[in-house]
């Protein structure tokens, strides 16, 4: 269907899998968009980084120790920054044993891996480019490995990808890049300087501690970067109640670790 131009009524809710179905499954893993995709799931959220080598990986933090044994495997090795560690030696890791006995064995996806499955799932993307200040050059190697798989092909970039940071300047160098491409900037910036952020996003995703009904309104009477209603999604919500609150208010997508819990409230409201 044809995306709503700005002013008119909204496409459903989405709800977007937070680093996969996380409340479940190791975040960041195949496992965990499996999980997703088990649960009927389409959109997932997964973070990326890149190794000391230059591969780039999916994981959440800047460091390797909450999701993964690496404090085990490298002992002397602190603190354990993504980016001082290989490919070779962050495969070598057990990226699932932390989270239950029964995912043990699951490893650091790089985003080739990564990519391979969701389009295996046929999953669509909110990718986000993590700590982008630490990984000058980034944007060019993602949007790349993007291109090699089939990313940015003109339906996949319609339908299913969205590229998202908490960088401005991250997403603006997308933009730049690739203008094809929708980015959602990851903050609330005040209404009056929403226009500016507009000018290089396609959404503006916030903490839902931080929005209101008349936010959304304000996001929702703009433009994005290519013409169509400026959209927001809002991260990270578990309780049903609030996001068929949020929705009410007008957010566009829920991100959300328990995607089967609120896919199910959002269709119930
Ligand atoms: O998708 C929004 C959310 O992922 C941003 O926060 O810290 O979970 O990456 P974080
Ligand atoms: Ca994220």
């Amino acid at each position: 269907a044809a995306e709503p131009a700005a002013g008119t009524a909204a496409a459903p809710v989405v709800t977007v899998a937070h680093r996969g179905a996380s409340a479940v499954a190791p975040e960041n893993t195949l496992e965990a968009v499996d999980v997703a995709h088990q649960m009927g799931i389409d959109w997932v959220e997964n973070d990326v980084q890149r190794s000391k080598d230059g591969e780039l990986v999916i994981m959440h933090d800047d460091n390797l120790a909450r999701t993964t044994n690496v404090e085990e495997v490298y002992p002397d090795r602190a603190p354990w920054k993504v980016a001082d560690f290989t490919w070779k030696e962050i495969s070598r890791l057990d990226a699932g044993g932390w989270k239950g006995e029964e995912w043990a064995g699951a490893r650091v996806p790089t985003l080739k891996q990564y990519m391979k499955r969701v389009t295996q799932n046929r999953q669509k993307l909110v990718l986000e480019i993590k700590k982008p200040e630490l990984y000058p050059g980034i944007e060019k190697e993602i949007l790349t490995e993007l291109r090699r798989t089939g990313w940015l092909s003109r339906a996949a970039v319609r339908n299913k990808l969205v590229v998202q940071s908490f960088g401005a300047d991250s997403l603006r160098t997308v933009h730049k890049l690739r203008p094809d491409v929708k980015t959602g900037f990851l903050g609330t910036p005040a209404v009056a300087d929403l226009p500016a952020y507009a000018a290089f996003s396609d959404q503006i995703n916030s903490h839902h501690g931080t929005v209101s009904a008349d936010y959304y309104a304000a996001v929702h009477a703009l433009e994005g970067p290519h013409g169509k209603r400026l959209e927001s999604y809002t991260w990270t919500v578990d309780d049903p109640a609030r996001a068929v609150e949020l929705a009410g208010w007008g957010a566009d997508g829920i991100i959300t670790n328990k995607p089967d819990v609120i896919a199910e409230a959002l269709e119930d409201a």
